[in-house]
């Protein structure tokens, strides 16, 4: 039997409305904010991401799905949502057309990572890009859209920390001192991390094979190489998300896995035990030159990315149950030879905005019965042969085991009265 490949998962039943649940409230807490949905391909051009994500990070170097296509074309599966989002800015000069763009999407990115809990090779992200402001305030409400979002969910263990890499200028000086630091201590970092040391030094801060090295603790620290511009832009960062008040940890380790972070970097942790390292629900931060360097104006930009497998992992811990859905409105029961009607009928309660189904399976009243306890909808509607010589249908409430007599063109109206909320049938 052919299986699914490595990392991978299929999303039915529990998942399926955990997942529909997610994109629900996702999709009206960003309205909410005034965040446009933005969809961009799931292959992009490979070198998108080898000068997007950066050459020097694993993602790139180590995880990427490449190929070519039949036109010999080097394409690559996209392992983040940012790179395609910004190259969709640039090529349709969103930018144009407004002095501030804020997107947001939610969709699968691959990783040719090792499968672990926690980690797949097809994940789902979703995630925020606000081009056009260099204020802090921008930072400030990125911030505060997975917190709000967590809230939203009820889910209470979260821990939010937050750096800043500081303006180019703060960071090539950050840079050098790094070099200076590691180099009398080469010859003890593994080869990526000997890599890591002319690329981009800041790398090697991230390194998971050198985490434990004493040069790794006695590593310079950003904040004494920020400028002026840099440190007030993060005194203001961390004012604003006092004002909304958001807790939140200040973690100078943080460096984050992509080389595109400029100033404030941040991540969101689910306080899930034996989780390890992937007990990060999301992560982002400013990129102020990502466009630029991606041949577009130059136009700073800020955003996050929250997988959702971690997300519904850190749910299940604090035993939060999002797959409950709405029983539906209406179930009909056709108990006749000819469904014209039912069918008919079907239609105009669906068209009508409630939600409905029937029997396909031309069952006895007794076994469609049994099927309907499962499906427990708010009305059963019966029609045999009776009601359709009489132009009448039978009603039942499925709860309060109330039954009516209703002519059929008054169906709606009976719904609209009683479903639709507006009386109370007692
Ligand atoms: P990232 O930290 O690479 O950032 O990924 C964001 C989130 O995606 C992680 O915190 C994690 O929850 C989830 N994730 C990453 N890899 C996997 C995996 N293999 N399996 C399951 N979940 C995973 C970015 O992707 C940036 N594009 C975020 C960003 C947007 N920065 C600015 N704008």
């Amino acid at each position: 039997m052919i299986q699914k490949p490595k990392g991978t998962y299929d999303v039915y039943g529990k998942l399926s409305k955990q997942t529909k649940y997610f994109e629900k409230l996702v999709s009206s807490l960003m309205e909410k904010y005034n965040y446009e949905y933005i969809r961009t391909p799931l292959f992009e051009s490979s070198s998108l991401f080898h000068r997007g994500v950066g050459d020097s990070t694993d993602i790139v170097t180590k995880e990427t799905y490449d190929f070519k296509d039949k036109g010999n074309r080097d394409l690559t599966l996209r392992p983040e949502g940012t790179a395609g989002v910004v190259r969709s800015f640039i090529e349709n000069k969103i930018y144009a057309e407004s002095l501030l763009n804020k997107f947001w999407y939610f969709g699968p990115m691959y990783r040719y990572e090792r499968p672990q809990a926690g980690r797949y090779r097809e994940f789902f992200q979703f995630g925020v890009e606000a081009f056009g402001s260099l204020d802090p305030l921008m930072d400030a409400e990125v911030i505060s859209i997975p917190v709000n979002l967590f809230k939203l969910l009820g889910l209470k263990g979260i821990k939010v920390h937050i750096n800043t890499l500081g303006d180019m200028e703060s960071r090539n000086n950050y840079k050098e001192a790094l070099k200076k630091h590691f180099e009398p201590f080469l010859d003890n970092l593994c080869d990526d991390c000997k890599n890591r040391f002319s690329k981009n030094p800041l790398r090697i801060l991230d390194c998971k094979v050198d985490n434990d090295l004493e040069c790794m603790k006695s590593a310079p620290k950003i904040t004494d190489y920020l400028n002026e511009i840099s440190k007030k832009h993060f005194e203001s960062v961390k004012k604003y998300l006092d004002s909304m008040n958001i807790e939140y940890i200040i973690d100078e380790s943080l460096v984050r896995g992509l080389d595109y972070y400029t100033h404030t970097v941040f991540e969101v942790e689910a306080n899930v035990e034996g989780f390890g390292s992937q007990n990060v629900l999301c992560g982002g931060g400013r990129y102020n030159d990502l466009v630029k360097t991606l041949d577009g104006p130059e136009i700073p930009g800020v955003g996050f990315a929250l997988g959702l497998e971690r997300l519904f992992t850190a749910l299940d811990y604090e035993n939060i149950d999002i797959s409950e859905s709405e029983n539906i409105d209406v179930y009909i029961m056709p108990l006749c030879e000819d469904k014209s009607v039912a069918i008919k009928y079907l239609n105009i309660i669906r068209m009508n905005g409630y939600s409905a189904d029937m029997d396909y399976l031309n069952r006895s009243m007794k076994s469609n019965f049994k099927s309907v306890e499962k499906l427990n909808p708010k009305y059963i509607l019966i029609i045999g042969e009776d009601e359709i010589n009489n132009n009448t249908f039978t009603l039942k409430n499925n709860e309060k085991r109330v039954e009516y007599k209703i002519e059929q063109d008054k169906i709606i109206d009976f719904l609209d009265e009683f479903v639709g909320g507006y009386i109370d049938e007692d």
